[in-house]
């Protein structure tokens, strides 16, 4: 068994296991991927302000989320197919957020249904909706998520339309896997994947299929998306779905100072800024890079929260530091799900956790709620290079 000390460890064993179509899905971005590559890069670009000699006795990281209290201010993400990263992959994810004290979002394009998920949990998970255009299914996904208890609902707000993604494309993504001679090929050296996908009857998007309408392949993401969702969205609409859900809303896919005011005009309770990983408008500024703006524009006036591009605990400080009150991770719980099912998932959360912990401390830190501007050392245009 490989010591495994990091996130990136995680990433390379999900690689050997998991079917390329599946692996890229997870690890791309659209189009150039320039997005995708700065979420990242520009969390580097940060550096930690050293303290010493602070008494770094009874430290602690936990952290409030739209009122409730966790281990550590990080989620596990809504994140499409994790069923097609491990057998039944949702289940496995929500038990281990569950387990370690943090939130899981179940997204709408996740293989096991609501219920399912539901049924083979204990506490409370938030619920991610797309915005269809059929409003049956609309007013029953979310009537779904209230029977099942979801404590949040996370409304997706960046993704009317799809961003290209090439590799998707070329692999011909769809959940169950098509078999073709460049698929078979493939899925021959997974194996043990595959033994575990086969025990499953849990092979479909099971938020859909049988709920919607007018989905004429409902195993392809790329077209159902083209066919089903709404491209009308608008913030008359968002404020529908406010009114429709009694509990607490957070909006995710705000990376604009404009955006975020709006989003506090319609009742959301706490936004997540982010470009959606970097698969959705390629060129877009980093999340982090436009946190600062946020949050002087609503910062004290809404909770808000970051995700794209957080592969470490040093990343979830920079983030807190520059006022976010949450974070969300979405490749780097996938990596501990590809390479191991839940045992990865509560892998990648020991790991994050822990660098948390440590990096605060050495910043001189014993509560992630101290956390400040005054942690951080930033290039000097950090927030003003681009206009
Ligand atoms: C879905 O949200 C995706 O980014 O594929």
């Amino acid at each position: 068994m490989p010591v495994i000390t990091n996130i990136e460890d995680l990433r390379r064993i999900y690689r050997r296991r998991v079917p390329k179509m599946f692996y890229d899905y997870a690890e791309s971005g659209s189009w150039t991927e320039q997005t995708f590559r700065e979420n990242v890069s520009d969390f580097a670009d940060i550096r930690l302000r050293q303290r010493i000699a602070v008494d770094m006795a009874g430290r602690t990281t936990k952290a409030k989320m739209v009122g409730q209290e966790y281990t550590m201010p990080v989620a596990l993400a809504p994140v499409g197919l994790c069923g097609m990263q491990s057998a039944d992959g949702e289940i496995k994810a929500a038990k281990a957020a569950e387990k370690f004290g943090v939130p899981f979002t179940l997204s709408t394009m996740s293989i096991c249904s609501i219920e399912d998920v539901a049924k083979n949990t204990s506490k409370p998970f938030w619920f991610q909706v797309y915005t269809l255009k059929d409003d049956d299914f609309m007013k029953r996904l979310f009537a779904r998520a209230k029977d099942a208890k979801c404590s949040a609902l996370v409304i997706t707000v960046d993704l009317q339309i799809m961003g290209q993604r090439h590799r998707d494309l070329k692999n011909g993504l769809s959940a169950p896997p098509k078999l073709t001679l460049r698929s078979m090929a493939d899925l021959a050296t997974k194996v043990p994947w595959g033994l575990e996908m086969m025990q499953t009857h849990r092979r479909f998007f099971g938020n859909i299929v049988g709920h919607a309408k007018g989905v004429t392949d409902p195993t392809s993401l790329g077209s159902w998306t083209a066919e089903a969702f709404d491209p009308s969205l608008d913030w008359n609409r968002i404020r529908e779905f406010r009114s429709w859900w009694d509990g607490p809303v957070i909006l995710k896919g705000i990376l604009d100072e404009e955006d975020a005011k709006k989003a506090l005009d319609v009742g959301a309770d706490a936004i997540v800024v982010s470009n959606h990983g970097g698969r959705q408008l390629d060129g877009a500024l980093s999340s982090i890079r436009m946190l600062p703006r946020i949050m002087d524009a609503v910062g004290d006036r809404i909770e808000v929260h970051l995700d794209s591009g957080i592969r470490s605990g040093q990343d979830v400080l920079k983030a807190l530091a520059l006022g976010a009150k949450g974070t969300m991770i979405g490749r780097a719980f996938v990596y501990g799900l590809g390479a191991m099912g839940q045992a990865g998932v509560t892998k990648a959360l020991e790991i994050i956790h822990k660098e948390l912990d440590t990096t605060m401390a050495l910043c001189g830190e014993r509560d992630v709620a101290n956390l400040g501007r005054h942690n951080l050392l930033l290039p000097a245009d950090f927030d003003t290079r681009w206009q």
